[in-house]
This record gives C-alpha cells, structure tokens and sequence, in this order.
C-alpha cells in the first residue's frame, strides 16, 4: 500500500507523519464495493444499510461493538467457488476464518466441503449438519483424543502432518476396524507473501513434511504400507492473503513430481490433490483480489500442464478458502467514545472494542478501511487511528485512515472485511466481552453466535 502524505491533509497537521496510508478518497461517503459485503449501501438519511436494515437500528437491537455478516453475500461467495470450480473439484470452506454452525448450514447447503484443525472446529461442525465425509482434518499436532474423534465420526480426509502422526492415525483406525482416508501435507519450498513469493531452500516452520530432502517419499512409502491408511492424495498449503498465482504454480509442480515419482517407485497414482486456502481479498481500495473463476481457471491449468508433461491422469484438485469467502461478508460496527487530536501528528479516535475483536491490525500489522457509518458528512477529511479501550498502546485496529473532520462521540463508525480471523481470534483481553455475530439478510437479523456476558466470564472462574 502507498504510504504517500497528501497536501490537503488533515486540518490540525500541516506536514503529514509517516504512515500506511494513501490520499484521502474523494468522497469520505463512498463505499468501495471491493471492500463491503454485497448488500451494503447508504439509505436515503445516508446511513449505512446491510440486508436493508440501517446500522442504527442494528446498533440499537444487538448494541456494539458487534460483527455483522451479510448472509446472502456469504452465499453468494461460497456458490461463487463451488461453480468455479465446478463437480469435478472440491471446495474445502476454511473454517479456522469463522465457524458456527449457521455458517456450517449455509456452507452444506451451498454445496461446500469443510476444513477444521482441531476438536472444537470439528464438535461445531458435525453439530452444524455438515456430513463427516465432507469434512478434512488438519493440524500439526492432532491429539489422540481428536484424530480418535475423527475416526469415530468418520470426516472424509485427515490431512497427516508428521511421521508421528502416520502411525498414531493408522493405530487408531486400525483399533476400530477401519481405514481412514488421508493426505499426507507436505512443504514445497515456497513460502508465499501479500502480494509475492519467496523461493526458500528449505522449509522453515512447523507444519507439513519437507519435499526438498525426501522425506515427503519417505512418509508416503510408510503410508502406503499401513493398513488403517487409505492415502488418497498430497495437500500443499503456501500461505495467506496471496494476490499473485505463481506461488501456487511452484507447488503444483513440485506436488505433481512427487506424485510422478510415487507412480514410478510404486506404481500408483494418488488420485487428489489440494492446494490448499490462501487467497487473498480487499481489505482497503488498494488491493485487487481476483475471481474465484479466474483462480479455479488459473489452478486448474496449472495441475493439468504439470500432470501432462509427467504424463499423470489429472488428479481431483481441492482448494480451502477460507478469508476468500466469509472476510468480504461482515464488517465491524463501533461506537465512538473519545476523540484526541494530536497536534502535527494525527487524530486518535477510541471505539467500545479494539485489540480483542480485531487482533490482525497488532499481530500482523494489517491494514483495514474505515467509513463514518451512521450519518454522511461533507466535512473534511482528518487523518485519524482508530484504536481500541485496552490498556495498551498497540491496541489499535485501523491504524491510517480519513474520516470526516466533524466526527464526534456517538457516531457508529464501521470496519469493513473483519469477516475473516477476527471473532474467531478474538481474545477477553482486559476482560473484554467478545462480541457478538448477527447475520442480516432480507431485512432481518439473526444472532448466529451471541455477545459474551460477564456471567460467561465468570463461570469459567471457578474460585
Ligand atoms: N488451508 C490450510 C491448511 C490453512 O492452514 C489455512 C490457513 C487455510 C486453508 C485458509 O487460508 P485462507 O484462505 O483463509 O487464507 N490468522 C491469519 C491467517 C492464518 C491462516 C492459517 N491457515 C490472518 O488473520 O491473516
């Protein structure tokens, strides 16, 4: 993102201070459709609407903050990736962006498959209705209790990712009689950033087992020889919030020569192949996500050539979207309580939430837009922080942005494209409520997962 100063500025700063931030837009009460859910627009009062309810009556109805998530474009998104892709492919919804089981609804309704990483991601998930065949199971350190659960249910894949976890997946199948369907992850050598790819020599992390020193052909000879296994692929996952495709083209090739060399050593040919989440999507107006077609279009292309030139039947491609659907879909509505201009510096405006719903801005320094969303303003436009109430100076959840100089406490002033890793990292740092999800659509609202209470709080406090 540029990081430009603009000579109109705001009023109070003659010089602009470094910053992550662009010129104003032109109109403060414009709303970019690249960074709002589909419904959302201004009303005839210029407030702004989602599935035809204003965000002062939302705010009066289930207070703030709170994360609202427009229902119909989340559908939309998710059918959106199930066409591109189409029958001959499997779209895994990402569960680790946001899960509950009204998502789970939608999400199985819509044709979708689902990935959790862990208990409480699969609990919520058999409890939403999504059937245990459609689901994949992830994690680099699945305990015995969860794979056992797994198993038990019977979820579609489970996405092995260490030697460990071969033997313990193929004991515990083995004890209830049964052959688990399993991928086995590996690591490419290719770690993915925002909008580029950094080629490494080898994998430095934690999850999924190296290609680049054999290791990836020695944990599928140990798969192959388990009874409780049935390997049916190799899952990649190259990282998050990707704009540029040739990452994804570096582990399709090197995925399809492991799987060429598998058929040459033991004459089988896996038939899947998942490429794992990552896409990236429009948190402010500068950023150009593309089209599920143009991914499924791009991806697809990518395994067929590689596929040909091993001269591999084209194995089932997966994909596990998970920001690419629900991030668009929901925006965070605040209230504005304290207002601190800083004389040659920038305004700081504190909201009712911060750091606890929205982490992202602190952890990954991530950038998001803002818009004053209970009136529209000609005033002009002030540099302002949005930051949060928690004690501490890092709380901050937009960090450069331009609101209308006439701001005031009161206001509801809206996130946009929190729906993904925001109220599922969501902590009760300082004791924070976590607040609630509602999904709006067709002039209703509905809370999918409700506002904690200090009841909740102090509930798990045992004494
Ligand atoms: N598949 C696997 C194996 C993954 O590890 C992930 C994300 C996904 C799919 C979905 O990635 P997505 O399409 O949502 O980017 N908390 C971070 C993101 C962590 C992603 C972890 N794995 C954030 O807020 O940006």
């Amino acid at each position: 993102m540029s990081r430009s100063a603009h000579p109109a500025g705001p009023r109070h700063a003659d010089v602009l201070p470094e910053g992550h931030y662009s010129a104003p837009p032109a109109d403060l009460n414009a709303l970019d459709p690249k960074v709002w859910a589909q419904t959302v627009t201004r009303d005839a009062h210029g407030v702004v609407t989602v599935g035809g309810i204003d965000v002062k009556t939302l705010a009066e109805w289930f207070g703030t903050p709170a994360y609202f998530i427009d229902e119909a474009d989340f559908r939309a998104r998710a059918r959106a990736w199930r066409t591109a892709f189409g029958p001959d492919a499997d779209v895994f919804y990402a569960g680790k962006a946001f899960l509950s089981r009204a998502v789970v609804r939608w999400l199985h309704e819509e044709g979708l498959n689902l990935d959790v990483c862990s208990g409480g991601e699969l609990a919520t998930a058999l409890a939403g209705g999504m059937p245990a065949d459609r689901i994949a199971f992830h994690g680099n350190n699945k305990s015995v209790e969860e794979i056992t659960k797994a198993v038990e249910a019977g979820v579609g894949r489970i996405v092995l990712d260490s030697f460990q976890e071969i033997v313990r997946v193929a004991h515990i199948a083995s004890s209830m009689g049964k052959r688990q369907r399993v991928q086995i992850r590996v690591t490419v050598g290719v770690e993915a950033h925002t909008h580029e790819f950094i080629a490494t020599a080898h994998e430095d992390q934690k999850f999924g087992i190296p290609l680049a020193d054999g290791q990836a052909a020695e944990a599928v000879r140990r798969a192959l020889q388990l009874d409780g296994l049935e390997l049916i692929g190799i899952h990649s996952h190259i990282g998050s919030q990707i704009f540029d495709m040739s990452g994804f083209e570096v582990a399709a090739h090197r995925v399809v020569g492991l799987l060429k060399d598998i058929r040459d050593e033991h004459g089988v040919e896996l038939p899947e192949i998942d490429l794992g989440g990552g896409l990236g999507i429009a948190y402010t107006s500068d950023d150009d996500p593309r089209e599920p077609h143009e991914i499924a279009k791009a991806l697809t292309e990518i395994v067929s050539r590689e596929c040909e030139g091993a001269r591999l039947r084209t194995p089932r491609i997966s994909v596990e979207p998970g920001r690419a659907i629900v991030g668009p879909t929901a925006f965070t509505l605040y209230e504005v309580g304290t207002i601190k201009p800083l004389q040659g510096l920038r305004t700081y405006v504190s909201v009712d939430g911060g750091m606890s719903d929205n982490i992202r801005t602190a952890l990954y320094d991530a950038e998001y837009s803002v818009a004053l969303a209970s009136r529209t303003s000609d005033a002009e436009p002030m540099l302002v922080r949005i930051v949060g109430k928690h004690c501490e100076s890092g709380d901050i959840v937009v960090r450069d942005a331009f609101l209308p100089a006439d701001l005031a406490p009161g206001d509801l002033i809206a996130v946009p494209a929190t729906g993904a890793y925001c109220r599922s990292m969501a902590s009760n740092y300082n004791h924070a409520l976590r607040p609630p999800v509602v999904a709006v659509g067709d002039g209703d609202a509905r809370v999918i997962v409700r506002r904690e209470t200090e009841e909740d709080l102090l509930r798990l406090d045992v004494g």
